[in-house]
Order: structure tokens, then sequence, then C-alpha cells
């Protein structure tokens, strides 16, 4: 992209998010584990690939009950995976190489072991007792209330030697903080700033919408659509008082004051909401600059479907609002095992070529797919708790895949989880020199996403019909239109009267694109098609 067009917007709006998950990027220490230099020595492939951020899930010290998202000490680093010195050396290598780096803040809870919650528990009237959620027994003695763990049971655990019940939206090791109080938000704000100091540019922020809940913890209403045999417990009630509530985004902005006391950082917010409630992040530019859009993950892999989502999302963003992607995430099934691999081509032809920035999780570059990991091997919480429904994340957490060795080049150990067998096929070295591989595919739409009219154009949808999905980018007087097959059968485009295609820029097959795209053309399954437009046709874009 040219000087000027850089110039006008931010690194976080035209660039791409990588995520790291660190204990499966790579090991150099024989523990099976992942840690922070073997991110540093693997940067190589992160520059090759063209994001321009890595955003690395937590490696501050922790108990690991939910693998980082548990933090025991905000600015410090686990020594399972490194030490501070290590992190220091892998931001400035990333930062010599132009890549910014962005770290997982977990503000809604702590650790259990965090020495905050520890005086916490400690006595009724210890100095920190308001900075977690205390609350009496019920009547009965129960809980105080009906919320639910997302990690299974009641969201309420009973400390025997005080008598009272402190609140946890996750694992009863993750005791929620209170952020109603004010020494709570300034402690925070200090660890940003801690490691705002250091350099970082930015934070993904860990359940933002949950942050804050009902002062009154009234009962939440029960959900008539819950079934117990396929839903998981945290699901029998409407989180209508423990989740989203208006006060949050007080906090939220306060937070934004801080990224803003330092120049170009980002704050990312991990929501899972409807877009009409997940747009209220962006608090009026006040908020988060990137409220995560997970729809494309949760609305059915149906063109119809994915077309409202993108209409919504678009028409409902206020002003200003820059738009965000995602297809995949360490909480969610791998895409190549949701839809399968033809269509995970295609989702990575929407996710780099709509408008917004896009995240892409490590290894959904080859095409890895979740790995079965046998009940006695599953170390997630969520599994451990709610055994059977499905809802454990090893799957979609295995080591990345380098090469064809045994352990696929992530470590000389053994791995914390499985590697699938087809590792050996799907891998960085051998996906690297075949053109007609994942990764080449996606390093081909990293490529030409440089190109301002995808990067940051315009968007406006093409009349499609059935399995198909087409839209219009357009800058500066450049217009790129896209065609897209969300099925693996052929389906046939009636390309608009207006719209003059010139060349194909790219494919999902990799292949040449053998019709023409004009009149009633035929769009092969598992195909998407990247094109020139170059008709002076009626501005379809604003
Ligand atoms: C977020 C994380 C998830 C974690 C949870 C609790 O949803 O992405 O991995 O278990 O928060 O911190």
């Amino acid at each position: 992209m040219s000087a000027s067009e850089l110039a006008r917007h931010h690194w976080w709006q035209y660039g791409v998010i990588y995520q790291i998950y660190p204990r499966s990027f790579q090991d150099t220490t024989g523990d099976g584990i992942g840690d922070l230099e073997g991110i540093r020595r693997r940067l190589d492939h992160v520059e090759w690939l063209g994001v321009e951020a890595a955003w690395i899930s937590p490696f501050f010290p922790s108990p690991m009950v939910d693998f980082g998202y548990d933090v025991a000490d905000y600015t410090d680093v686990d020594p399972r995976f490194g030490t501070l010195a290590d992190f220091d050396r892998l931001l400035a290598d990333a930062h010599g190489r132009g890549i910014k780096i962005i770290l997982d803040l977990v503000p809604n809870h702590t650790s259990d072991q965090h020495p905050w919650f520890t005086e916490s528990r400690s006595s009724r009237s210890s100095a920190r007792r308001d900075w977690y959620l205390w609350r009496d027994p019920a009547a009965d003695g129960g809980p105080p209330n009906n919320w639910r763990s997302e990690f299974g049971g009641s969201a309420w655990e009973l400390d025997k030697a005080t008598g009272q019940y402190y609140y946890h939206a996750f694992a009863k090791e993750q005791p929620d903080l209170n952020w109603r109080n004010v020494e709570v938000r300034e402690a925070m704000y200090d660890v940003m700033r801690f490691w705002l100091d250091r350099g970082v540019d930015g934070f993904r922020v860990d359940v933002m919408w949950h942050m804050v809940k009902d002062e009154r913890f009234p009962d939440n209403p029960p959900n008539p659509d819950y079934d117990p045999s396929t839903m998981s417990p945290y699901h029998e009630v409407i989180p209508t008082y423990s989740a989203d509530q208006p006060e949050v985004h007080e906090v939220v902005a306060e937070m934004r004051e801080v990224i803003d006391e330092y120049d170009e950082r980002v704050m990312i917010g991990e929501i899972y909401l409807p877009v009409e409630r997940l747009v209220t992040y962006y608090g009026e530019g006040r908020g988060a600059q990137l409220p995560f859009n997970f729809h494309l993950i949760t609305t059915p892999w149906d063109a119809r479907e994915i077309e409202v989502v993108i209409e919504s999302y678009e028409g409902a963003l206020p002003a200003e609002a820059w738009p965000n992607w995602v297809i995949g995430n360490h909480d969610q099934p791998r895409v190549v095992t949701r839809i399968g691999e033809g269509q995970a081509r295609v989702a990575a032809v929407l996710l780099l070529t709509l408008r917004g920035t896009p995240t892409i999780y490590y290894g959904e570059e080859l095409g890895m797919h979740d790995v079965d990991i046998s009940p006695d091997r599953a170390v997630d919480v969520r599994e451990i708790n709610i055994p059977g429904l499905g809802l454990g994340r090893d799957p979609q957490r295995t080591p990345m895949q380098w090469d064809a060795t045994e352990r696929a080049g992530f470590t000389d150990g053994t791995p914390w989880l499985p590697l699938p067998a087809d590792a050996s096929a799907v891998n960085v070295a051998q996906e690297r020199d075949d053109p007609g591989s994942m990764l080449s595919l996606y390093r081909s739409l990293l490529e030409l996403r440089g190109d301002p009219t995808l990067a940051v154009g315009s968007y406006a949808p093409m009349p499609a019909r059935g399995s198909l999905l087409a839209y219009l980018r357009e800058h500066a007087g450049r217009r790129i239109g896209v065609v897209l097959n969300l099925t693996s059968d052929a389906a046939v485009w009636s390309v608009p009267e207006d719209i003059e295609a010139g060349a194909v820029l790219l494919t999902a097959s990799d292949g040449p694109f053998s019709g023409s795209l004009s009149g009633e053309v035929e769009i092969p399954g598992d195909e998407a098609v990247i094109f020139e437009v170059t008709s002076a046709g009626q501005e379809r874009t604003s």
C-alpha cells in the first residue's frame, strides 16, 4: 500500500491480525509446551505470511486451570513460557520486522492464587474484600442467586472460612473482580501501562461484556430453549443480569483512555453478542476500536444467512466505527472441521476480502483441523467439568505443524496435546512449496489484500442467489468484485448488468477461472473468484 494510503488509516485498520496460542506455537525447552523464545524463532513465518500484528494469548504466571486465562500475576511471565527478558527480546525482534504485538488482558477475573484474591478471601474485613464479588448465602444456605458458570454448575463458590460466596463467571479458580471498585480499576490500568510502557501495541481484552454485573444480583430468567442433551448448562438461564450491563461502557471508556495515553495502540474486545449489542462497544469513539465480530463463526454457513449478517453488521456500524471479522480462535472448533476443507478455502477468501480487519487463528493458514482427543487425554477445564457434549477446546489447540518430522517441528519432547496423523502433509514446510496449498492461498490473499481497495475500500453487496454471495469493494476509483460459492455444488451467477469484469486476480481453488464473468456464469462448487471490475457503470459503493 502506498505511503499516502497508509497515512490516512491506522495499522489496525489495514493490517491483518494473527492469533498465537503460546502453548502450541513452538517449544524450545523440550517440555512439550510452547514458549516465548519459540514464538521469536518462528517470526520468519509470521513475517512471510504478511500479517501486521500478532496477538499472543496469555503467558503470565498462572496455575493453568484455564491455560493462562487464570492470571496470578499480571506483570510477569510464567516460567513455562520464559522470562520478561524473553518477552522483551520477542517484542524487539517483532518490531524490528515491522510486526506489532498485541497482548491478552484478562481483567474480568484473576486466578484464585492471585495475591489480591488471597487477601480478599482472608477475612470479611480485609482491605481487598470488596475487590471481588462476595455475597451472603441465600436463606436456605445455598448460592445467592441462580447465575451459572460458563464452565458448569453454579457461578458461586462458598468460602467456608468466611461464610460467604464469591462469584466466578468461569471456573471456581477464576474469581471475578469487582469492577465497580475504583481501586480495582486503577490497579488494572496500571497493568495496562506496565505493558504499554514496555512497547506493546495493544490488548485483546478477555470477555469484555462480562466485566460488570447488575449490582442487585437478581436471578437470571430461565432459558425456554435450553436442551441439556446438547447445550452447556450455562445456557439454562439467560445472562440478562450477569453480562452486558450498561455500566460496562464506562469501564471500557476508561480503558480506552489509558490506550490513548500512547500513540497508535489498539484495544480489541472479546464480545459474543448479537450485532446490535456488539456495536455499542465502539462507545461512540470512546470504546474498543475493534469489538471482535464472531458472526462468521456463529452464523450457519449458508450464503443467505451470511449475507444477512454482513448487511446487518455493515448497517449497524456507527459512523467512523471500523469493522472486523474473525473465522476461528482457541475457543471454537477449527473452520476446516466446521465446514470442510473446500469451504475453508472459500472462507479464507471471504475473511480476507470483506471490509474490516481480519483475524487469523494460527494453523488456519495451513488448513489444520480439530484433532480427536481421547477422554483420558482431555485437559481443557470445560471438557473436564462438562464432559461428553463436545464443548472441550483441546481439539483446536494442538501444536502448530511446522514440518513432516515426527513431532511436526514443534518440540523435541512430548507435545502437550497430540498431533494428527496428517501433520506429515499439512505443515508449513510442505505447503510453502505447493502452489495449490491452503498456505499458498492465504499468502496470496494477504498479498492481494495489500491493495487499498481490499484493505480499506468501501463495501457494497452485489445481487446473488442460492449458494452464492457477491460483493464489490471500491477505493479511489478502483473496484474489485468477489463472488463466492458457499457449497460444493456448482451454481449459476447472473452477473449484474452494470458490472464489467476485467482480469481474475485470484480464485479459492487457485486454478484458472475458465468461465467468462458476464451474463450467466457457472461458479464451481468450493470456488470463489476475485476479479477486477472495469466498467464505468454507475457507482454502487459509497
Ligand atoms: C475467554 C477466553 C477463553 C477463556 C475465558 C475465561 O472467552 O477466550 O479461552 O476460557 O475467556 O477467561
